[in-house]
């Protein structure tokens, strides 16, 4: 069968190319017509897909990247893999899943399979995506399955082909025939007993780090108050050789996932008439996180920050890569300038956002912070002039500073 992928971003696109590379004939389509003409010349869209990739695989016919579908003349598989974001009131925001749906409600043949990696709330497969293209297609015979997409863009030791994949349909049918498509590229399956459990699954992961992550930054602001490292003690807490798992301190969450899933979470516990305290209170604390850490640097500037040359190292929301959705960084900067900080950014992933651009690290400033230290900033340069830096990243990488959180 060929496969038709909808939507071509970090999570799309790299299933594009493996199931390419595996021997299936592949349609990439994105409604961005910018971003497949992009494709078409080689850039890419993820840190884990290279040029070459792109190149080699159009080259050979195995992969076409287009903004319209053309006709599907028999039956096929189709991957949902579109943004599934929060509204303005922080409520899920399905409108881009919904227009999927529609999309593949007109080309798709009967028989063909519909797998969404599209992370969403509990029910989903079942209660919108099957009824919507069902009902707009007319066909009695589409079978469908959940198989969400656990990636990591830019980890370099777990990637779509070693990372287990969890899979369930909503027949046998569908769940044999999506095994057979994911065994081609992923070591691992792990089949549930029907979509919900995989569905929730997705959500539970990422809530657990939200979580985990919002605790930790609450332990930081009490080791704050009692001068002592959040590191240390983390790292000593960490010698308990069970029933411990290290999370780090940070100016908050960023990204696509662990900033908006949890949301998903509560809303499908909400429909059934359920509270999660849990999910609201990590959201808040992990928001308050760029507040707090400012107050901090204030006491540590003297209590003034009015025309301070302040440069932030890293921007996106995590390093390695160029995203800056629900990036922490962004509300950091915010409070820094609200106090009259002269403030600059160095990002060679990021290179402009927001009207403003990156501007190499500069060794003569009040202070730089270390928010995401990407492997492409060159740290010597604040090293060498003994620049004032705090290091505000969570990662466990020592650059030449003490962990500040
Ligand atoms: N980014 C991650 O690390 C990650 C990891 C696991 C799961 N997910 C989930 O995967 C899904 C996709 O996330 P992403 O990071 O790849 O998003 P993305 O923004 O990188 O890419 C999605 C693409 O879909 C396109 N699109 C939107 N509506 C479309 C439509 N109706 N038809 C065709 N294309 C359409 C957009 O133009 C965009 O290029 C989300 O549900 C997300 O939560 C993301």
């Amino acid at each position: 069968m060929d496969l038709i992928v909808i939507g071509q971003g970090y999570v799309g696109l790299p299933l594009a190319i493996r199931a390419a590379t595996a021997g299936y004939k592949v349609i990439g389509f994105d409604l961005n017509e910018n971003k497949i003409n992009r494709l078409k010349a080689g850039y890419t869209t993820s840190p884990d897909v290279s040029r070459e990739q792109i190149i080699k695989l159009q080259e050979q016919n195995k992969i076409e990247f287009v903004y319209k579908l053309p006709s599907i003349k028999q039956k096929a598989i189709f991957v949902i893999a579109v943004p599934t974001p929060l509204d303005l009131n922080h409520e899920p925001d399905l409108s881009m899943l919904k227009n999927a749906c529609q999309i593949v409600a007109k080309v798709v043949k009967d028989d063909s399979l519909i797998i969404n990696e599209s992370t969403s709330y509990i029910g989903t497969l079942r209660n919108l995506i099957k009824p919507t293209i069902d009902t707009l297609s007319g066909l009695k015979n589409l079978i469908y399955a959940v198989a969400p997409e656990r990636i990591d863009p830019g980890n370099k030791e777990w990637d779509m082909g070693n990372t287990p994949r969890l899979i369930s349909g909503l027949t046998n049918e569908s769940t044999q025939k999506t095994i057979n498509f994911y065994e081609k590229f992923c070591k691992e399956l792990k089949i549930v007993s029907k979509p919900e459990v995989a569905e929730a699954a997705k959500l539970f992961e990422n809530t657990f780090r939200q979580v985990n992550i919002a605790l930790v930054n609450e332990f930081s602001t009490i080791a704050d108050k009692f001068d002592f490292s959040t590191y240390e003690a983390i790292n000593a807490a960490g010698t308990k050789p069970y029933g411990f798992m290290p999370f780090f301190p940070s100016i908050g969450v960023g990204g696509h996932c662990i900033p908006v899933d949890p949301t998903y979470l509560s809303y499908s516990a909400e429909k059934v008439g359920l509270e999660t305290n849990f999910i609201d209170l990590a959201n808040k604390i992990n928001l308050s996180m760029a507040k707090s850490v400012v107050k901090r640097i204030l006491v540590k500037m003297g209590g003034d920050l009015a025309g301070k040359r302040i440069q932030i190292a890293g921007i996106s929301y995590k390093a390695g890569v160029s995203d800056m959705r629900e990036s922490p960084a962004v509300l950091l900067m915010e409070e820094l300038k609200n106090l009259g900080a002269r403030l600059t950014w160095c990002d060679p992933l990021v290179k402009s956002f927001s009207d403003e651009i990156s501007i190499p690290l500069d060794p003569i400033i009040d202070l730089g912070l270390i928010v995401t230290p990407h492997e492409e900033i060159d740290f010597s340069v604040w090293l060498d002039a003994k620049t004032d830096v705090l290091d505000l990243s969570a990662s466990p990488t020592n650059y030449g500073w003490p962990k500040f959180l």
